[in-house]
């Protein structure tokens, strides 16, 4: 039986950029994705910082159309094609409480952060793909968009079931010419993020973050491995998605939620 496979470097040669890399789930795909040889680009409006960053790092912010051409352009120009996109960046900026909360700003806004961001990505991104007949790219999107949230994340929910569907669409459109498109659609993921989230549902509910923690995961049906993902869990799988081990994957949107999604 042939068990010489070396997963860490089955990625050497590879450019792979992901967006929102700085932090949660995006770190950690970015770190997993260099542990395999990649040469990872990450992106997000402000430098980490102090964090250790082993990766390249662009700054932009691309909710604004213009950015999308500056950073892929700038890839080009220092790194060559790319051959792996992580399209991560996204999140909710709308209030919580339900649809009376919610403007047409708030509408736009994590629309245009969850949707239209990755799909400016693609358009860019996928001709250089297509050329090389070769290419992955990953749409990272929430079991709140099969699965919905009223109270506090409606507009998000939207956008990311929107996310899903444009993915299935891309997919099927240039799998034919070389590129594999797929979804990854977390559960609970423990990030700085989430636990932010978790403290302002809380205090505007006038309860602990235990107890609205645990009133999240109630209104989810619960959590049948009885925890929150980790990056690393989330990472893990689109390590395997982007390998060459998965070269036959396209088009499918896979749920990494430890059980929650109730439905077959
Ligand atoms: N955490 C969860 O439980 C969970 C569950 C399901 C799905 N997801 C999805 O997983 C992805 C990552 O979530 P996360 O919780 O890891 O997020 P996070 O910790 O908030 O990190 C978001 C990343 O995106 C960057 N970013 C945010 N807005 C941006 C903008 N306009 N332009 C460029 N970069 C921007 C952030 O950096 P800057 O702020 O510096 O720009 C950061 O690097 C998102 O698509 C989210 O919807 C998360």
């Amino acid at each position: 039986m042939e068990s010489s496979q070396n997963y860490n470097s089955e990625l050497k040669g590879k450019i792979a950029l992901v967006t929102g890399g700085t932090k949660g789930i995006g770190k950690g795909i970015a770190d997993r994705l260099a542990q395999a040889g990649a040469k990872v680009i990450v992106t997000a409006r402000n430098h980490p910082g102090d964090v250790d960053l082993q990766h390249h790092f662009i700054a932009a912010d691309l909710t604004v159309a213009s950015e999308t051409a500056r950073v892929i352009g700038k890839i080009n120009e220092k790194f060559g094609t790319i051959d792996i996109l992580i399209n991560n960046m996204g999140g909710s900026t709308s209030p919580s409480g339900g649809f009376g909360a919610l403007t047409d700003l708030h509408w736009e806004n994590d629309i245009q952060l969850n949707l239209l961001a990755p799909v400016r990505m693609d358009r860019a991104v996928l001709p250089q793909m297509i050329k090389a007949q070769n290419g992955v790219i990953i749409h990272i999107s929430s079991i709140s968009g099969i699965s919905p949230l009223y109270e506090s994340l409606g507009a998000y929910a939207v956008a990311k079931a929107a996310l899903i569907n444009y993915s299935k669409s891309l997919s099927k459109e240039v799998t034919p010419k070389g590129v594999r498109v797929l979804t990854v659609s977390p559960g609970m993921v423990k990030t700085d993020t989430m636990e932010a989230f978790l403290g302002s549902l809380a205090e505007s509910a006038n309860t602990s973050v235990e107890a609205i923690t645990q009133n999240l995961m109630n209104s989810l049906g619960g959590i049948p491995m009885g925890r929150m993902a980790t990056p690393e869990d989330v990472a893990e799988l689109v390590g395997y998605l982007v390998s060459p081990r998965a070269s036959y994957l396209s088009g499918a949107n896979y749920v990494i939620d430890g059980g929650t999604i109730p439905t077959i």
